[in-house]
């Protein structure tokens, strides 16, 4: 007897270690939603697992769900807090087991009608870090007729801690991240700033190498990668004097060569952050061409980092659409043929290809397209 309860006490901690483990194995808090939903049916043997996240400015409980038929029914529904039995939890702050659901008054049946599915019995605790409310977790209809026990309850509660934790972690990580990308982009736009004729570029070229980071199916840190250096690929401009970077003139040869220097200047800056190598090489890379003939390195072909590949073309076409105070942008469909003609010389064939891609599906929008849209 002592040995079975031994053993079933072992099999649920390794259990909760294992979630602990898989939870705290990434900060992204969709893959967290989604392994909480998978893991609350193992945890308590249930047949469906929910998450409902609180809202705080609304003072509501909304359903996180994955797609799918009824996904979309469900994700409508919102619960005030101390409506329903999940309302009542968030208010609370105290877990609760219902084993009837139909003899509870405060069950909220809205949510069956709409999805079709049965509710019977719930398990339900609320997701707190340090006082704050984050959210419900539900396990619903407890398998094999059975009903949910104190010893699922206490269980439920150490796994609601676990998510709590794992949610909070996320929430901070995305929000620093969040932090870092826009002083980048503030930074990045007061060196924009003192050339009064490039104005949205930086915003412009980050648009359009997503577009095409969407193209090649690169994966969110690749994407994160090309995104930073995309913002950041200009900041050696700091570095040059106002006489040539503001200058409403074509620049001459002697100017030309300072404002090569740029890449090198933005490596300087850069590499002093630690944890930004690879944002680095796609920065310094951005004016290399594929035959070789670029700048600062004369790299060739593959020898170039494929964000500093991306960044070229993206960087070539927005100077070409967009309007200098000496000349008019060219019109989208002559740059795009401009592009295809030094596909192979100045650019890689495959990133020129996926540009094209992304502009027939509509993902890149000129400087002259956009100002044609804020005129209308
Ligand atoms: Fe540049």
């Amino acid at each position: 007897m002592e040995n079975n309860f031994l053993l079933k006490e072992l099999e649920k901690h390794k259990k909760l270690l294992s979630v602990t483990l898989l939870l705290n194995s990434s900060l992204e808090p969709s893959y967290i939603y989604k392994k909480t939903i998978e893991a609350i049916t193992e945890i308590v043997n249930a047949e469906v697992g929910s998450l409902l996240l609180y809202d705080e400015e609304k003072d509501e409980l909304y359903f996180h769900v994955a797609l799918g038929e009824k996904g979309e029914i469900i994700k409508k529904i919102r619960l005030k807090i101390g409506e329903g039995i999940a309302g009542s939890v968030a208010k609370t702050r105290k877990s609760l087991i219902v084993n009837d659901v139909k003899k509870d008054p405060r069950f909220f049946s809205k949510a069956d009608e709409q999805s079709g599915f049965v509710t019977k019995s719930i398990l339900c605790s609320p997701l707190i870090y340090r006082d704050k409310l984050l959210g419900v977790i539900q396990a619903i209809n407890k398998k094999d007729d059975e009903n949910f026990s104190n010893e699922d309850l206490n269980l439920f509660e150490s796994f609601a801690n676990i998510v709590s934790i794992a949610l909070e972690n996320a929430k901070l990580y995305n929000k620093l991240k969040e932090t870092f990308f826009q002083t980048s982009f503030a930074l990045a736009e007061a060196v924009e700033k003192r050339d009064p004729y490039t104005g949205g570029h930086v915003r412009r070229v980050t648009e359009y190498c997503l577009a095409i980071a969407e193209e090649l199916g690169l994966n969110k840190e690749e994407k994160e990668n090309l995104e930073l250096s995309a913002i950041l690929h200009d900041i050696g401009k700091i570095g040059i004097d106002d006489a040539i970077l503001r200058k409403p003139a074509p620049l001459n040869e002697e100017e030309i060569e300072t404002m090569k220097k740029h890449p090198q200047i933005g490596l300087e800056i850069l590499k002093k952050v630690k944890h930004l190598s690879e944002i680095v090489v796609g920065t310094f890379s951005h004016h290399e061409k594929y035959d070789g003939t670029g700048y600062p390195l004369g790299l060739k072909g593959d020898e170039i980092p494929i964000i500093g590949r991306i960044i070229a073309v993206c960087d070539t076409f927005d100077a070409m659409t967009s309007n200098r105070p000496y000349r008019k942008g060219l019109d989208d469909n002559v740059a795009i043929e401009e592009l295809k003609k030094y596909a192979g010389i100045q650019f890689d064939p495959l990133i020129v290809d996926a540009f094209i891609k992304a502009f027939q599906r509509g993902k890149i929008i000129s400087q002259s397209k956009r100002e044609k849209i804020y005129e209308n």
